[in-house]
């Protein structure tokens, strides 16, 4: 671990960077060039060299609330100090029960049980696994195929693989898992470019789930899952009414409705979930990732009490779902989502991104007419920047804006040529204006 001097100045003894091999990144570019962060405050985080970077990404969509809140931090710190770990098979411990009710309450309708994993992609297994296990409990065992979306990110278990659309994410590990089928991407600039919010054209997508059903027969489909706003490949909005036609369409069959909530859950749209944000009630909600601030590592699925009611049955002292992790229900993650609640609440961030709503909707398009920019996309505090590919090189100029944003003191994501912001619910208006200013300055001078 660095020491306060290390932090304060930027000195640290030179590390050998290859033992590690990092997730998601082009590692030999990485090492050749190492962007390393060695402290967080805030809207900020510090750079090996001292300087400051702002987060426009609230890490990876996680750090909701800032980073560093003491309050969270402190319940980490007495939670380690107190209880380090219980087990949570035939055991429990109070924080787990507490949490669960409170997510309860937060979420909408009768979402109201909890199976906590330890990330997103966990919490996306679960649901699928919950899912299939719903429908073989209730005698209707037929229902195997499972439903995902073109485009899609659902984490990097072979369940989310499989029913996620991520091309790259897909193609180098198999067959994944059979019985799964693909609902059409609901992205068109030829319609929707430069839509403020919602764009207007496009709910008949979900009219391809009444295709797949005559395909393969209502009876053979258990659930589809869908991100109500896409983040990982490049902020794709879901067209007005295309949400609520698909509850209609799984209703209609029986098919249980599953929405990724990985990043859209705490706040990020203005609401505690997406699902009020739209006004569209799933039978199942993946969450993770601002349930901690990002600060411990959780991932939890919010189920509707009939499905929880469904595995009820049968002898008492027989265990009703055989699946678990065994750090589900962490004592350390949930001190640090009790304490991420209270934050979340009592600052009022849940309801934030919608007060903040206009004003990073101006910001937004208001890189409209730059170089390269060929779509502005925002709901919430997010915003997706598409930029025209380069010819022979899709991607590249994406990325040289990140890595030219982040030598001005910007951290920005990017997937393949789009650019997506999702900073800290805490943002203020000059910082938007400070993020926004460094995009279109980068954007300005790109080749
Ligand atoms: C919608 C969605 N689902 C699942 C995941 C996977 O989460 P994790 O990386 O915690 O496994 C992500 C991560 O970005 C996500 O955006």
């Amino acid at each position: 671990m660095l020491n306060d001097e290390e932090v304060k100045t930027g000195q640290i003894a030179d590390l050998d960077l290859q033992a590690l091999w990092m997730p998601f990144t082009a590692n030999r570019q990485f090492k050749k060039n190492p962007r390393m962060l060695v402290a967080a405050e805030g809207m900020y985080y510090t750079a090996k060299d001292g300087s400051k970077i702002m987060d426009g990404t609230a890490g990876l969509w996680c750090v909701n609330a800032g980073h560093g809140h003491r309050q969270i931090v402190e319940a980490v710190q007495q939670q380690v100090a107190k209880l380090d770990y219980c087990p949570g098979f035939q055991i429990g411990h109070p924080d787990s029960f507490e949490l669960a009710g409170r997510l309860a309450d937060l979420a909408p309708s009768d979402l109201n049980h909890v199976f906590f994993a330890n990330s997103g992609s966990e919490a996306v297994d679960t649901a699928l696994k919950i899912a299939l296990a719903y429908h073989v409990v209730r005698g209707e065992g037929g229902r195997q195929r499972l439903i995902g979306r073109e485009r899609g990110y659902h984490g990097v278990g072979f369940g989310g693989i499989s029913v996620g659309g991520m091309v790259n994410n897909r193609k180098f590990f198999g067959s994944l898992l059979p019985g799964v089928d693909h609902l059409p991407h609901t992205h068109d600039l030829g319609h929707n470019a430069f839509s403020r919010g919602e764009p207007g054209w496009g709910a008949h997508h979900a009219d391809a789930l009444e295709s797949l059903v005559a395909l393969h027969g209502a009876s053979t489909i258990a659930a589809v899952i869908v991100e109500p706003v896409a983040g990982s490949t490049g902020v794709l909005l879901p067209p007005q009414g295309y949400l609520r036609r698909l509850r209609e369409i799984c209703d209609k069959y029986g098919i249980l409705l599953i929405f990724d909530e990985v990043i859209t859950g705490f706040g990020r749209l203005g609401a505690s979930f997406a699902s009020q944000h739209y006004g569209v009630v799933p039978d199942m909600i993946t969450m993770a990732k601002g349930m901690t601030n990002g600060t411990v590592p959780m991932g939890g699925v919010l189920v509707r009490k009939g499905i929880y009611d469904a595995f009820m049955e049968g002898s008492d002292s027989g265990i009703e779902l055989f699946h678990g992790y065994t750090y589900s229900g962490h004592p350390l993650a949930c001190a640090a989502a009790n304490a991420a609640l209270d934050v979340y609440l009592k600052e009022g961030l849940m309801t934030r991104a919608a007060e903040l709503h206009d004003y990073w909707e101006d910001a937004v398009h208001s890189l409209r007419g730059l170089p390269h920019v060929i779509d502005l996309r925002n709901v919430g505090l997010v915003a997706g920047i598409e930029l025209e590919p380069r010819p022979g090189g899709p991607g590249e100029r994406a990325f040289e804006a990140f890595l030219s944003c982040f030598e001005k003191g910007v951290l920005i994501r990017t997937t393949g040529d789009i650019i997506a912001l999702s900073p800290p619910l805490i943002i203020e208006k000059k910082e938007v204006d400070q993020l926004f200013g460094t995009v279109a300055e980068v954007l300005r001078s790109l080749a």
